[in-house]
Order: structure tokens, then C-alpha cells, then sequence
């Protein structure tokens, strides 16, 4: 695991995501529920960008074709509405994320490193 400083807490508000992209790596963090969540920026549906979702309590709504996903897991909560594979849709890549007495949001850099060598569509 390797932590890495990404944000301050006080740059976030409730339930709005925030993107970050860098060399290798593209990811939303969104706080909700008192809770940092990281989650890749790329839904497992078609691979279309999700930092235009919805989040409301622990649940990521994408904007493309509806399709839910748990932010703590990952899994797959409800189905996209159309598009193909339908049913092959995976679950969304999500990072350990925690919050230092500081207030400084930190993520786990190692895994987005290695999440950014796949094709990017
Ligand atoms: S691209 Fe996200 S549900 Fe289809």
C-alpha cells in the first residue's frame, strides 16, 4: 500500500466528485456520509468517464446508462439500462482512501498506478 496526499478534506462538499488525473491515473474522490470514497474514473459498462455522476449516501449512479455501483465495494448494484454487454458489466474499481487529523484526503497511489496501465477507451 502507498498512501499518497491527493486532496484536502475542506476542497470537498457533500456528494460533489472531484477529479484528479495525472500520469497514470485518473480518479474521482467524492465524500458522502461523513466517508472519503476513490473510485476510478472509468465505468466498467463501456469505459465512458463517471465524473459527471451521481452519488447519493454510498451509491455511484452513472450518467451514461444508469448502471449503480457501491462505493465501498465496488459491486455492481444495479445493471446499465441499455448498451452492450449489459450483463458482463464488472464492478467499478475503487481505491482505500482515508483522511489524516490534518484534514488531508490520501489515497492509495500504488493500485492507481498499476489500474493505469489498461487501455483507456
Ligand atoms: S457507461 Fe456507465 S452504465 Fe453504461
Amino acid at each position: 500500500m502507498k498512501l499518497e496526499k491527493v486532496a484536502c478534506l475542506e476542497e470537498l462538499s457533500d456528494r460533489k466528485l472531484l477529479r484528479l488525473k495525472g500520469p497514470g491515473y485518473d480518479l474521482c474522490i467524492v465524500l458522502t456520509d461523513n466517508k472519503v470514497h476513490a473510485f476510478a474514473n472509468r465505468c466498467p459498462h463501456t469505459g465512458a468517464r463517471l465524473h459527471a455522476s451521481r452519488v447519493r449516501h454510498n451509491v455511484l449512479t452513472c450518467s451514461h446508462h444508469l448502471a449503480q455501483f457501491d462505493l465501498c465495494s465496488g459491486s455492481v448494484l444495479t445493471f446499465p439500462m441499455e448498451g452492450l454487454d449489459v450483463e458482463k458489466t464488472g464492478p467499478l474499481v475503487v481505491f482505500d482512501a482515508e483522511v489524516d487529523a490534518d484534514g488531508w484526503v490520501s489515497v492509495d497511489l500504488g493500485e492507481i498506478e498499476l489500474y493505469g496501465r489498461g487501455p483507456v477507451r
